[in-house]
């Protein structure tokens, strides 16, 4: 019965979908005209939840809002509401994001069309509900594969933050349910969407550059810095479930600077700036290379810093050196002059007749003629998707592949791991990017999975 819901919702989307694509080209970007009401109609909307509404939550939320064909039904997080996040400004969880969501949709609510918005503190609340086509996971990274696995097994379309996973295994695991449940999957790689870095890797895969040889990437220094040398543990706050919160990582003593925000520094939720930018960078880097449904051959550290006491314990100093099987060099490091507070994620293409640089610092290239290049009809084009949440929102009523599938998204995550790994081990790993294993190196390849705190096997 609940199977049954679901294929007749979609293939409502579907047919709506196809109908909204038609009105669309007959009309301005940006511009609904009258005459495609019926096409938002709330049967014909996208009926969203976002499990978890903290920092990087609300901003997927608000583009989600933005989204006349979209409508969010659920929040879901953890914590009640609170600071505590990136910024001082930042008051998240569901609470918060309930409000958001109701006060946006007041018109909505006024006609008739909206119900209202549901919070929740257990996601698997929201997966149960028969009216929900697709979820955001905005979790940290040591949830992402829990929930996407469950979500593609309970048949909810996805958009999930990068990096895709915490571990090689636990991608790959993501990726085979996702095809398994025939989902549409897109990771939070929202360069992808970006005109300018598609232009980029456009001019690098049609050979404006000459031969590649080399790739740089550049990414930003810790931002925040836990409690040095011994801490203590703190009362956990009212309102904060913090035993899911830890959900499948093994179990800590509470303190602040565990969780919100900073848990990208401490190895049991995620991987540092190396997966936190490097998801960016990385992927960037696998686009222009087009070695997207691949990875390195080989890899190493290159003097990377790790701390030596304190709670946060992941890469200070990011440096490490990969190669792959087309004797392109891969290298990154963690760009020390940067400005902390800035994402900084950069990715330098260099060639034997030029180089392009591309990410949020800016785009650059030399020649200077490369920007005012034009790619040919007959050329390589790499998509059309101008936004991330719009592109998404299309491939789950056209059933279609969305600008970063879930593939994608696994290799790119698996060179930030790949990265950790060498950079942990201090030595120069082999790597097999068919088998996904590295080669004659069986203590490398036990850090490429964790097993699950119960009861969280999936
Ligand atoms: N695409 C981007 O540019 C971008 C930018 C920032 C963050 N991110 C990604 O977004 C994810 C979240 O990062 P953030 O900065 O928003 O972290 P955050 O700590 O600010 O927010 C995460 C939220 O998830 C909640 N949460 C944790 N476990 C939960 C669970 N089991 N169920 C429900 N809610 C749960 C937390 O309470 C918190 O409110 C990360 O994977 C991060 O890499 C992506």
């Amino acid at each position: 019965m609940k199977h049954e819901q679901q294929v007749t919702r979609r293939q409502f989307l579907r047919t709506a979908g196809k109908a909204a694509t038609a009105l669309a080209a007959m009309s301005a970007p940006h511009f609904i005209p009258a005459s495609a009401r019926g096409a938002l109609a709330p049967s014909n909307r996208v009926n969203l939840a976002m499990i978890g509404t903290g920092n990087q939550g609300f901003q997927d939320m608000k583009a989600f809002l933005a989204e006349a064909d979209a409508q969010i039904v659920a929040v879901c997080d953890v914590n009640r509401g609170s600071g505590g996040y990136r910024n001082v400004s930042q008051f998240c969880g569901r609470e918060p994001a309930k409000k958001l969501v109701e006060e946006t949709y007041a018109e909505r609510r006024r006609a008739g069309t909206f119900r209202g918005c549901d919070a929740y503190a257990d996601f698997r609340d929201v997966l149960a509900r028969r009216d929900v086509d697709a979820v955001a996971i905005v979790v940290p990274d040591h949830w992402h594969s829990v929930m996407t696995i469950l979500a593609a097994r309970a048949g909810k379309d996805i958009y999930c933050e990068k990096p895709l996973s915490y571990t090689l295994a636990e991608g790959r695991a993501m990726v085979e349910a996702a095809r398994a449940a025939g989902v549409v999957v897109q990771t939070g790689s929202h360069q992808r969407s970006r005109p300018l870095t598609r232009f980029g890797c456009e001019l690098v895969r049609n050979g404006r550059i000459g031969q590649l040889k080399r790739i740089e990437t550049r990414i930003g220094t810790w931002n925040r810095h836990g409690p040095p040398g011994e801490w203590s543990p703190m009362p956990v706050p009212d309102g904060f479930d913090y035993d899911t919160w830890i959900g499948p990582a093994p179990w800590e003593p509470y303190h602040k600077d565990r969780c919100l925000y900073t848990f990208r520094f401490m190895k049991d939720y995620s991987g540092g700036q190396t997966t936190n930018l490097g998801a960016h960078a990385f992927d960037m880097a696998q686009w222009g290379n087009n070695s997207e449904h691949t990875g390195p051959v080989e890899i190493e550290d290159d003097g990377s810093e790790w701390p030596t006491a304190g709670l946060f314990n992941v890469a200070k100093i990011v440096k490490f050196r990969a190669r792959y099987a087309n004797g392109v060099e891969l290298i990154c490091r963690t760009d020390t002059d940067s400005d902390p507070d800035r994402t900084v994620a950069q990715c330098r293409f260099i060639g034997t007749e030029g180089w392009i640089e591309m990410g949020a610092e800016g785009f650059f290239a030399e020649p200077e003629s490369l920007k005012t290049s034009i790619i040919g009809a007959n050329e390589i084009h790499l998509g059309t998707s101008t936004n991330h949440m719009r592109n998404f929102l299309d491939c789950v009523k056209t059933r279609t592949e969305p600008a970063a599938p879930i593939e994608i998204g696994h290799r790119s995550a698996t060179i930030c791991h790949l990265a950790n790994i060498a950079m942990w081990l201090k030595r120069k790993l082999r790597w097999d990017p068919v088998a996904e294993q590295f080669i004659g190196d069986d203590a490398a390849n036990r850090l490429l999975s964790r097993a699950n705190r119960a009861p969280w096997a999936v």
